[in-house]
């Protein structure tokens, strides 16, 4: 029963989190509270600790239990073009802009930035869309795909780049012929694909400086919502100071955007959330 395991205070969980980020660097105490809860319940009934001071003690006892902790508060779900309205919108209001601001300032240099890429679902997804729309001009580009994420676990299977057969099963029989190759254990991203995307660990929350800069294209999708409204608009601020002039922010059907970013990007699409950096703002 929930209601059993109720956790404890406030208090109480500054100090657990407080506690999670000192000894592992993950850092949970900017996250939304209900969620964070909602995931920790299930340690704590797992470990059949009954408030967090009790899990405190138990993660002393158990350092191995932070990983199924991270497990539990890091959540992975994600899918190829998880949503296809996004993707085509990109397809149709940013690819043909930025492509022809590129062509005409005589540049090849196209850099994109999947923020939140979980197992690599995204970022290919993203490389597969520039393959598709850019056709035999590929070579006219030199193309980067950054794709960051603060699971390492998730990192190492993006990297391995095989997917059991019901994570595919929404693409195109093009696009798996085209883009795959089927394996015993399931479909392998080719290497033509691969060779786009630069997997690196990046924590959102960091305060450091932007890992990149003078992107031409940001995805953040599906991560900010996990966010309190402090750090959405840290990690927003340090987006907008990543992206090149024009530079595109795409945040999908889920996210919303702070007021400080709708005043300064323009929207090019409310329900995909895809937004313009027009003029260098100081
Ligand atoms: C729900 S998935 C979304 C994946 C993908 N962007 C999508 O839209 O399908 C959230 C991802 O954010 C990652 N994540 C959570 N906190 C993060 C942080 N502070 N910095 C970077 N990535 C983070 C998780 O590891 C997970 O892979």
């Amino acid at each position: 029963m929930a209601s059993m395991v109720t956790g404890g205070d406030t208090a109480a969980l500054d100090s657990l989190l407080e506690k999670v980020y000192r000894d592992t660097g993950y850092d949970f105490r900017e996250y939304k509270r209900g969620t964070v809860t909602r995931r920790l319940e299930r340690r704590l009934r797992a470990t059949g600790a009954k408030t967090y001071l009790d899990y405190i003690e138990f993660l002393d006892a158990h350092p191995e239990e932070y990983h199924k902790l991270a497990d539990d508060l890091i959540i992975k779900v994600s899918g190829f073009f998880r949503s296809p309205y996004t993707f085509r919108q990109v397809a149709r209001l940013v690819l043909p802009e930025l492509a022809s601001f590129k062509r005409s300032g005589g540049e090849r240099r196209l850099k994109f930035w999947s923020t939140a890429c979980a197992r690599g679902e995204e970022s290919y997804s993203i490389a597969i869309l520039l393959a598709e729309f850019l056709g035999n001009r590929r070579q006219d580009f030199d193309i980067s795909i950054y794709a960051t994420d603060i699971s390492r676990q998730a990192l190492q299977e993006a990297q391995a780049g095989v997917y059991p057969p019901r994570d595919v099963e929404g693409l195109t029989s093009t696009v798996l012929e085209n883009y795959f190759t089927r394996y015993d254990k399931g479909y392998g991203v080719n290497s033509n694909i691969r060779q786009m995307v630069s997997l690196s660990y990046f924590d959102l929350t960091s305060t450091i400086r932007q890992p990149f800069v003078n992107l031409d294209c940001i995805f953040c999708c599906n991560i900010l919502i996990y966010l309190q409204s402090q750090l959405q608009e840290r990690v927003l601020s340090m987006l907008y100071d990543s992206l090149a002039t024009p530079g595109y922010l795409i945040l999908g059907e889920v996210e919303t955007p702070t007021n400080s970013l709708r005043e300064k990007l323009e929207c090019l699409d409310t329900k995909a959330r895809i937004y313009k950096k027009n003029v260098r703002l100081t």
